[in-house]
């Protein structure tokens, strides 16, 4: 009998990471090239900021949010994990920006109807528990003509060559590095959490895509390429980091609320 659900364990799990999550390899944003390399991204999708409004979803700590606010979007950032949004207010207050946050769950956001011009979420398809009832939602408070861009990774599904990556780690001594602020705990738990969610066998952009057109989205623009963002990240081709990130099925995918 169990009578926690898995939200809460997904919230406690994040709790628990807000601490070194900017720290992480492809988590925070260290370099100008980078932040420029995801401006030019969210641009082609999404259009200029020009004070349109726009929904982070899963803001965490605030990574997009302060990217978003920079191209000139009045952002909005919805998470339900305090620990992360404290560090993604404390961004904003720094910068002296008037973003709004929201303590919620980005499934079910319950913001009024046609509100936003542009939604965004990296990193949150990945672990929906009702991917149906989430991109109903987010086309629902969507404007129409309004976009929403999706920027997500298969971190289950490996190839063979990064399979092979913690055991060349263990005959060299090193720790994994992919994650390596992650405690053995940490690592079980999110092991626990992905066991758990829909996309549990690693989420792929042909997969996503369907939920894009089955909740009513037109207009997709699919990049399947982000070399552009692991160039600006100045990560060596043939370091453990740099093998992974080109291993890794990544992708980021817009759509349009007719
Ligand atoms: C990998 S982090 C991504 C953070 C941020 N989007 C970024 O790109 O840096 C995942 C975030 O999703 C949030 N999250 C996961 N499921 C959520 C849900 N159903 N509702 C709200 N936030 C959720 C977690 O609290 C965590 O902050």
């Amino acid at each position: 009998m169990q009578n926690w659900s898995l939200k809460d364990d997904i919230r406690d799990y994040w709790s628990a990471r807000a601490q070194t999550y900017d720290a992480s390899p492809g988590h925070g944003i260290a370099r100008h090239a980078e932040i420029e390399a995801w401006g030019r991204l969210i641009r082609r999708h999404l259009g200029a900021g020009e004070g349109r409004k726009a929904l982070d979803l899963a803001c965490g700590t605030g990574v997009m949010t302060m990217l978003m606010h920079g191209l000139g979007f009045e952002v909005t950032g919805l998470d339900f994990t305090e620990p992360m949004m404290a560090r993604a207010r404390r961004k904003s207050d720094e910068a002296k920006a008037s973003i709004r946050f929201l303590t919620r769950d980005a499934e079910e956001t319950m913001e009024p109807d046609e509100t936003y011009d542009v939604i965004i979420a990296r990193h949150l398809v990945w672990t929906l528990t009702d991917p149906d009832k989430a991109f109903a939602d987010w086309l629902r408070i969507l404007k129409p003509g309004g976009r929403l861009l999706i920027i997500d990774g298969d971190f289950v599904r490996k190839h063979w060559l990064e399979k092979l990556l913690p055991l060349l780690d263990r005959l060299l001594g090193k720790q994994q590095d992919g994650h390596s602020l992650l405690t053995p705990e940490q690592w079980q738990h999110h092991e626990r959490i992905i066991s758990q969610v829909h996309f549990k066998n690693g989420i792929r952009a042909e997969e996503t895509v369907r939920f894009f057109e089955g909740a009513g989205f037109g207009a997709l623009k699919i990049d399947t390429q982000l070399e552009d963002i692991r160039k600006a990240r100045d990560i060596r081709l043939l370091s453990r980091k740099g093998l992974t990130s080109t291993l890794q099925h990544r992708f980021a995918i817009s759509g349009s609320k007719p």
